[in-house]
């Protein structure tokens, strides 16, 4: 299937509930600063209470900050929420939307469109997580992904598609060791299966989508889960707390 505008790969740091103290947060960025090219578009997503620290760090061309998540609602009673109009207040170009840690905390579909929308109205980029459980020998858990990505896109307007990150991350590989990703082969075929949904769905302004792969990348797997799954980008997490390694990983996307 041909893509028609190549953008450049997008690697994300999702730095999750970590690290404890302000001052590993700072050290943790100012290294991965050192490891980030211009041939790839980086951004490191922190916990939010970390936000007005970091943003007082001058960022390389091609690298960003973004949020974890974010409350669909602007503003009002919701207590310990954090607003996107609020993140607007830092440097942020992405917001994750959807992880499977929070949907794991009964974080539905429909508040995930809801979340979606709310991003792109404060004109920045949803990178909407999906993923399953496990995979049957049936098959049941394709039709999973596409009800999870259509209830979770449920609300974005067509044209929009193309400004959003779809993150495809298999719940069973998240957390593990290099060694129980995903392989690149079957990679490649759930990234393809990905895009013809949205392309059936929302046309072809979803050939340029960027879909991530996230799931136990490290290292040594990086490039080829890009090259040989044709992913546009990875979505790291307990890698990108080290990083040397999440230097290598941008590293090896950028040669992928
Ligand atoms: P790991 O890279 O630790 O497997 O986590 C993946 C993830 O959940 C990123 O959002």
């Amino acid at each position: 299937m041909q893509k028609t505008k190549k953008l450049k790969k997008l690697v994300v740091a999702n730095w999750k509930m970590n690290p404890k103290t302000n001052a590993e947060a700072l050290t943790i960025l100012k290294e991965t600063l050192k490891g980030a090219n211009t041939a790839v578009d980086v951004t490191v997503c922190p916990p939010f209470l970390f936000l007005s620290l970091l943003a007082k760090i001058k960022l390389k061309k091609g690298i960003t900050l973004g949020l974890q998540n974010v409350s669909e609602f602007e503003e009002g009673a919701h207590t310990g929420e954090v607003s996107v109009l609020m993140g607007k207040n830092f440097p942020i170009s992405y917001v994750i939307v959807g992880h499977s840690e929070r949907r794991a905390i009964k974080e539905s579909d429909e508040v995930v469109a809801k979340k979606v929308l709310a991003v792109k109205k404060a004109k920045l980029t949803p990178i909407v997580c999906i993923g399953e459980h496990e995979r049957d020998q049936h098959g049941l858990y394709l039709d999973a992904i596409k009800k999870q990505l259509l209830a979770s896109l449920a609300l974005l307007p067509k044209a929009a598609i193309k400004e959003i990150v779809v993150a495809y991350e298999p719940i069973w590989a998240i957390g593990k060791s290099a060694s129980e990703a995903m392989d690149g082969h079957t990679l490649h075929q759930t990234s393809l299966l990905i895009r013809k949904i949205l392309i059936e769905q929302f046309g072809s302004g979803a050939k340029e989508t960027r879909i991530l792969y996230g799931g136990a990348v490290a290292p040594e797997n990086a490039a080829l889960l890009v090259k040989e799954g044709e992913v546009d980008g990875l979505l790291v997490g307990h890698q990108s707390l080290k990083p040397k390694a999440f230097g290598e990983i941008i590293m090896g996307v950028s040669h992928a």
